[in-house]
């Protein structure tokens, strides 16, 4: 295992597959569906996003989560109210969200203000959902402690009992819209001279500007 490690940090990996040069559109929607179009081309989950949340300790705690839909202003992604994140967000809704993307050697980092989404969108998207993955969402209490697994899957055997037809959405469960204020796109570059474009929202309008690799 040293060895391993010891040769993992020996291995220094060269970017070389891109650069950031001639495509910086005026604001950063349309380059950031640009390049997840490109993203899904190369690698499989490239909709998989870190989302980091600061709860009200003060205490910062990452996880991954599927990015489902995109607007003009923000990235939406879907999950119980009522978990460690959904309580943080509760307490600040100050959050952020980071694509890595490997084949392309690129990340985007996005920094915003969470919201939930009007209910009649979260009940559109769950009404779309695999009637296990609904049970699902009723079932689990999401961060909460659990006795046993033998006691999710009683949980469940129980709803399937109860909602025999359709499934409702759990009021605790629906989506949160982030609303970018500022967005990094990073371009791997050789000798570690990467490429950095920053959006930032001043006065409702986007600035753009490069920062150092
Ligand atoms: C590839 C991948 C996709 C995931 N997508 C979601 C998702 O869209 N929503 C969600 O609530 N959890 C998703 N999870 C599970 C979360 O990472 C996490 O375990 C869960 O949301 C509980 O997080 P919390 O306790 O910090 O609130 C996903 C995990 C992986 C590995």
């Amino acid at each position: 295992m040293d060895d391993f490690l010891k040769e993992l940090r020996n291995n220094h990996h060269n970017f070389d597959k891109g650069k950031l040069t001639d495509y910086v559109p005026e604001e950063p929607f349309t380059f950031f569906k640009k390049w997840y179009k490109e993203a899904f081309e190369f690698q499989k989950e490239a909709n998989a996003m870190s989302l980091s949340t600061v709860g009200a300790d003060g205490k910062p705690s990452s996880r991954i989560v599927y990015l489902k839909e995109l607007s003009d202003q923000g990235f939406i992604f879907f999950t119980n109210y009522q978990s460690h994140k959904g309580t943080d967000i509760e307490a600040n809704p100050y959050v952020s969200l980071l694509f890595f993307w490997p084949e392309l050697e690129r990340q985007v980092r996005v920094e915003g203000r969470a919201e939930k989404i009007p209910a009649a969108e979260s009940d559109d998207y769950f009404k779309s959902r695999p009637r296990s993955s609904q049970l699902g969402a009723w079932a689990s209490q999401q961060s909460r402690k659990l006795v046993s697994r033998a006691k999710l899957e009683e949980k469940i055997h129980q709803l399937n009992i109860q909602f025999p037809t359709t499934v409702p959405r759990p009021e605790n469960w629906g989506g949160y819209i982030v609303f970018a204020e500022k967005i990094e796109f990073w371009q791997g570059r050789p000798s570690r001279l990467h490429d950095r474009i920053v959006y930032e929202l001043e006065n409702n309008q986007w600035a753009i500007y490069r920062i150092n690799p």
